[in-house]
């Protein structure tokens, strides 16, 4: 298949896989990059920039496709290095960053000089507008369903993706609840260049997280996600346990005063013990809606063919089947 998005990043299908705290290894980056699509190391996952530079030359050698690195801008005590993380991107002749959070502004012109290619991830148009103007090359829309940070609009990809398609000239990629080939082709149809899959990637054999993680996905249904933190306008969407339990009920004694100290214990520091220990109630963990589409763990390549020959079907044979008949 070819869209704007396969020809910006030079790859076969339009699927990437987005950035994942403590999932975004180079084994899972390298299998996306290798069955045809996007993979991309988490780059504040590697402590230090000496760190992300192993990891992408680790990828490098697992994969000679091209590796993306996902950066994303937090609000945070003390801001990580980004400048040095840039070097070891750039260093390595990585094409393609996906940036997310705040505004990257102040780091794209060493990126665009490097030849990078940016997506940046947003949650609402007026933010992929702005992107679009401060010279990103494309955006990844995530609508309300999506794991991680939906933003605070609450927008579903049924109408947030049509109204990206009518505002911006850059290319998009549809995110959240994107799960198989209905995903894809749906979101083609509505203005879309391609995919972008975050919890549909955890489910596979290449993920390099604990196995309870994957299982937890696969029992999961659609119900079982919810919302944390909008008192502190930082929503995330994770999956319902213990800890979240804990932080809803923390929440709604504390009200508008709620403070982020006041949760620290469930959200802080917690992924390490998640997804490489298998503690499935040591704290939030950013999981998608699309959790109630995920039924099985394949290898990345079975689930990055299985989306692509089904998609064949949905179009030329049912798509046109209705045209034909
Ligand atoms: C466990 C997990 C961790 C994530 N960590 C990050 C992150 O560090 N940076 C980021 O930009 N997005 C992060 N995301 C968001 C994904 O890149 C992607 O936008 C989102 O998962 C898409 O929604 P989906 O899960 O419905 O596919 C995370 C998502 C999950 C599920």
């Amino acid at each position: 298949m070819k869209t704007r998005i396969t020809e910006l990043f030079g790859i076969e299908h339009p699927i990437i896989q987005g950035g994942m705290h403590y999932v975004g290894f180079a084994e899972l980056a390298a299998a996306v990059s290798g069955a045809g699509g996007l993979g991309m190391i988490t780059g504040l996952t590697q402590k230090t920039p000496e760190d992300l530079d192993k990891e992408i030359k680790k990828a490098k050698e697992l994969t000679d496709k091209p590796v993306g690195v996902n950066l994303t801008f937090l609000p945070a005590f003390t801001a990580p290095p980004y400048p040095e993380y840039i070097d070891a991107i750039i260093a390595n002749g990585v094409t393609a960053v996906e940036t997310a959070g705040r505004n990257p502004e102040e780091h794209l012109p060493r990126m665009k000089e490097a030849g990078i290619k940016i997506i940046h991830k947003c949650t609402s148009v007026r933010h992929a507008l702005k992107a679009q103007a401060i010279g990103c090359d494309a955006v990844s829309v995530d609508g309300f369903e999506c794991g991680g940070h939906p933003g605070e609009d609450d927008i579903p990809n049924m109408i947030l993706l049509p109204r990206a398609a009518d505002e911006l000239d850059i290319p998009f990629v549809a995110s959240g609840g994107q799960a198989d080939a209905r995903s894809l082709v749906a979101s083609l149809a509505m203005g879309a260049d391609g995919m972008n899959m975050g919890t549909r990637f955890i489910a596979t054999k290449e993920a390099p997280v604990h196995q309870n993680v994957k299982d937890a996905i696969v029992a999961a249904s659609e119900l079982d996600t919810t919302l944390v933190m909008r008192p502190l306008r930082n929503t995330e969407r994770v999956m319902k346990n213990e800890a979240v339990e804990e932080i809803l009920k923390i929440e709604k004694e504390k009200g508008d005063d709620l403070q982020i100290t006041d949760i620290l214990q469930q959200v802080a520091g917690v992924y390490p013990s998640i997804m490489m220990e298998g503690d499935m109630d040591a704290g939030a963990w950013s999981c998608g809606m699309v959790a109630g589409l995920i039924n099985d763990v394949p290898t990345v390549k079975e689930l990055i063919d299985r989306i692509m020959s089904e998609a064949d079907d949905i179009i030329n044979a049912r798509l046109k089947g209705f045209l034909d008949a």
